[in-house]
């Protein structure tokens, strides 16, 4: 057994839900001028959950074209990673045994650290394939970001899914094994067991993240990173995209550097586009840049990327990777664009109408309303059991 062979990301795959809202329907509603969202927060679309639609839905079609790709050969670990979990006990993933097939022979777990918790995934699955190179990880990232209504957090829900094939030898992208971490208590956004939305303090939580990606970049220094001048993007956590322009901005002014809005462009510009039109995805926010650039980008082979990793409460890590040769080969930049503009758009009232529907608390027989077109929904809530089913 070698330990020395490159890990990273074989296939990533990406799904959201079957509807949107456009921010200018939420301006109209809130009396806010349009661009406040479309500029000042840069946010134009956010996905929205059907009322048959969850995490484990959206997970299971982010995940199934990896497996109808890959089949589930040594794929021995399941890593889901999410903060709308639907069980206080049960992996979200074990559902993803029957609607995907996954293997018995595996270990599957729920990770949970706010938005921070895909790149724990990824990170621990680089640790068990390290160990065993012939070892792969399904690391699943997705998440439903809800605030309350009339908030200013409001605008910046969202919701989507990045399911990623980490291996040895990897087809798109070779992780570099130094990492820079930090993490703090702070009470920044955090969402008590008996809530359905998140509690936030927006401004502490915009600084919070801005230190918190500084400091995790002057350890990835310490433990030997690159210089700032390597990447050729970064792509950070986007709870909406202004806030990775805010970011990258304050860690260039933190090392000295001018922050010209060009070059600041050139490095993040890409991987803003389906964030924009996604809104949070909490954990799957920062792959769901990567896909953007990647889907996007003139040819990135052997260009190295930046990663910036946030969660509120928070941990912080910046990772870098080089991409590799052939990658293009590997993506799915078709069916990623289809999952974004074939979303169906809500008017407020339908909106509002999903955002105050309750899950049944008592036990009995609850079928689900049939909306979403994609390809797993929630069918029914039944002994307080979750019901999935293909389309
Ligand atoms: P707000 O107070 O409504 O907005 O909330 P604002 O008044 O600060 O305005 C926002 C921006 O729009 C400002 O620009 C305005 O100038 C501009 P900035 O000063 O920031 O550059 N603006 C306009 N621009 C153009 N035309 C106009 C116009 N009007 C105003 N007409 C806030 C903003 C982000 C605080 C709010 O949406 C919020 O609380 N969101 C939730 C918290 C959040 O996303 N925090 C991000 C960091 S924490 C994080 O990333 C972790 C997280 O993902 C959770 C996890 O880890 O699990 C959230």
């Amino acid at each position: 057994m070698s330990t020395s062979a490159s890990v990273g990301i074989s296939d990533l795959s990406f799904a959201t839900t079957h509807y949107a809202l456009d921010h200018a329907v939420l301006a109209e509603r809130l009396g806010v001028d349009r661009d406040k969202f479309y500029i000042g927060i840069g946010q134009e679309r956010m996905s929205v959950a059907a009322a048959d639609e969850d995490i484990v839905t959206i997970a299971a079609a982010a995940a199934k074209p990896i497996i109808d790709r890959h089949g589930v050969d040594g794929i021995r670990t399941v890593l889901f990673a999410t903060e709308t979990g639907v069980d206080q006990s049960k992996a979200a993933a074990l559902y993803l045994h029957s609607l995907i097939g996954l293997p018995n022979a595996a270990r599957v777990v729920e990770l949970k650290q706010a938005c921070y918790g895909g790149t724990a995934g990824l990170q621990f699955a680089a640790g068990l394939i390290a160990r065993d190179p012939s070892h792969k990880v399904l690391v699943i990232a997705a998440d439903i970001a809800k605030y309350e209504i009339d908030t200013p957090g409001e605008p910046t829900q969202g919701a989507a899914a990045v399911a990623m094939l980490v291996t040895a030898d990897p087809s798109i992208i070779a992780l570099d094994p130094q990492s820079g971490l930090y993490s703090a208590d702070i009470m920044d956004f955090w969402r008590p067991n008996y809530r359905t939305e998140a509690i936030v303090d927006g401004k502490t939580s915009v600084n919070a993240y801005q230190k918190a990606a500084e400091e995790a970049w002057n350890d990835y220094r310490r433990q030997g990173g690159r210089d700032l001048g390597d990447f050729a993007a970064f792509c950070y956590h986007q709870p909406f995209t202004k806030m990775a322009y805010k970011a990258h901005k304050h860690l260039l002014e933190s090392q000295g550097r001018t922050a010209e809005p060009e070059a600041i462009e050139a490095a993040i510009g890409k991987t803003t586009t389906y964030n924009r039109t996604v809104g949070n995805s909490y954990t799957a926010s920062l792959y769901l840049g990567l896909l953007a650039l990647l889907d996007q980008a003139e040819d990135l082979t052997d260009k190295v990327l930046a990663f910036v990793s946030y969660g509120s409460g928070a941990v912080a890590e910046f990772f870098s990777g080089t991409v590799v040769s052939g990658y293009t080969e590997h993506l799915r930049t078709e069916a990623n664009r289809a999952a974004i503009d074939s979303r169906e758009l809500l008017d407020y009232d339908h909106y509002r109408q999903l955002h105050e529907a309750q899950a049944p608390v008592d036990g009995k027989y609850h079928a689900t309303v049939s909306e979403t077109s994609r390809p797993y929904r929630l069918a029914a809530i039944s002994g307080h059991k979750r019901i999935y089913e293909s389309v």
